[in-house]
């Protein structure tokens, strides 16, 4: 072979700014609404639950914000990250299509999270916050907000899924390893927890219930602040830096992707690739297509309406209009517990209306087989989550085949499946079932979606 495998960025090639794609778009976000009055929220609105820096961060239009250089240094024990060319996948499946992907898993928690806990533990401590409540999912952004919290000294608190917390015992041991608490959610440390509980005491969780644990006890105490792993415009602008320093690297490489892919849960790791290369074509630069790949058990974009919703589904949270497949959906317990939530990020969702993203949805099954392809061919056995966007990637170098084309394919792996090996097991005893949401459910939670005044 004689094209490089790995293009490396020195620690001083690392980027400064994160990119807030808000500058370039043709027309504004919808406002953020009080879940009360219905009214647009201004900043002090959001100060119990976030500091000012961070609610700054999420209504600005300036293009780029500058990392803070705490924030850099810590950055740099695992950035900038690497971009690989998957020379053994293309070999494997017989493709003319180059195929890069951007390895997020090369961060201490092992996926692309730690890039928005550092800044926005760091934001916090500065702010006088002595603690921190969230939830978690995979387990990923949990054992990621734990790490930063023990970096600038703060109390951490995780309400992880309960149906996560069972598959993922080791996750928890990780958060613990770092000095944060955490909990099964639903729980009984909170009201909503507990009202959870009264109706259905089995009941496997959802990242919207805890959100609502979280936020309810953030929002009692002085202080302490609640940070949440996606969604928000601010966290997918620190994600930015992933897209960033892969449009450098593949600079190095003499190319420019015609697709970037990546995988959505709530929307980060996707829009941290991609709006880079959206908002570079929207100045004027070339337009790659930019695929979004989501569970078939929990489709909020191709499947949730485009309408007002809570984040959460004990709803404490503002309304934002995302698409949403309704507060009150509970998805099957499927193994990409990342990617069990019902809405999509506001910014991700304004961007497929305004057309510049395309979305696909998967069973699990058919990610898990793509997963299982590529850790034979590239070594690294990718999280269940990111299994997604390999999926997709693989898709999209299977179509180059058939139509002869030899496109450049970018994509996100964004962490490594470490701590998910037993569901890779069930995988291999044939025990992974391509669970199907509950069709009757999702019409209910739709029914259900809260009813918002057009603005006039
Ligand atoms: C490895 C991994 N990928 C993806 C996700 C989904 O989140 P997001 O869509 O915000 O990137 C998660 C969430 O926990 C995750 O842990």
């Amino acid at each position: 072979m004689t094209t490089p495998t790995k293009y490396l960025l020195d620690e001083s090639q690392m980027p400064k700014s994160w990119y807030n794609i808000q500058a370039d778009l043709p027309c504004a976000l919808p406002p953020v609404l009080h879940p009360g009055t219905l009214q647009p929220m201004g900043p002090d609105d959001l100060a119990p639950l976030f500091p000012m820096e961070l609610i700054l961060q999420e209504v600005s239009t300036e293009r780029e914000i500058d990392i803070p250089e705490p924030v850099r240094d810590i950055y740099k024990l695992w950035r900038p990250a690497p971009l690989y060319r998957a020379h053994r996948l293309e070999k494997v499946l017989g493709t003319p299509a180059k195929i890069f992907y951007k390895y997020e898993g090369v961060s201490p928690a092992g996926s692309h999270k730690p890039n928005t806990a550092i800044p926005q533990a760091f934001y916090n401590q500065q702010a006088g916050v002595k603690r921190l409540t969230t939830e978690t999912g995979a387990g990923q952004w949990g054992s990621s907000l734990a790490f930063a919290g023990s970096l600038f000294d703060l109390e951490v608190l995780v309400f992880q899924v309960r149906v996560s917390y069972d598959q993922k015992p080791y996750r928890r041991a990780v958060m613990e390893t770092y000095g944060a608490r955490c909990v099964a959610s639903p729980s009984n440390e909170t009201a909503y927890g507990r009202s959870v509980l009264a109706q259905r005491p089995e009941h496997p969780g959802s990242l919207g219930i805890a959100i609502s644990e979280a936020v309810e006890l953030a929002v009692q105490r002085e202080d302490t602040k609640y940070a949440l792993g996606s969604v928000l415009n601010h966290v997918l602008l620190h994600q930015t830096i992933i897209g960033l320093e892969a449009m450098e690297q593949l600079h190095m490489a003499d190319v420019w992707p015609d697709v970037v892919v990546g995988c959505t849960g709530g929307g980060s790791n996707f829009a941290g690739i991609a709006f880079p290369f959206i908002g570079h074509g929207l100045r004027g630069g070339p337009k790659p297509r930019i695929v979004a790949v989501e569970p078939a058990a929990c489709p909020s974009l191709t499947r949730g309406k485009y309408a007002y919703d809570f984040g959460d589904t004990g709803h404490l949270t503002p309304l934002t209009k995302m698409h949403t497949l309704g507060s009150s959906f509970t998805p099957p317990g499927f193994h990409a517990g990342g990617l069990r939530y019902h809405g999509m990020a506001p910014l991700v969702s304004h961007v497929k209306e305004l057309g510049l993203l395309e979305a696909l949805a998967y069973t699990q099954g058919e990610c898990f087989a793509a997963g299982v392809t590529f850790a034979r061919a590239e070594g690294i056995v990718p999280a269940p989550e990111a299994n997604h966007a390999v999926k997709g990637a693989i898709e999209e170098a299977l179509r180059c085949k058939r139509e002869g084309r030899s496109e450049t394919i970018l994509f996100n792996l964004c962490g490594h499946g470490h701590f998910d090996m037993a569901s890779y097991q069930k995988y291999f005893a044939g025990e992974l079932k391509d669970e199907q949401y509950d069709e009757k459910e999702l019409a209910m939670a739709l029914a259900g979606l809260p009813s918002v005044p057009e603005p006039a």
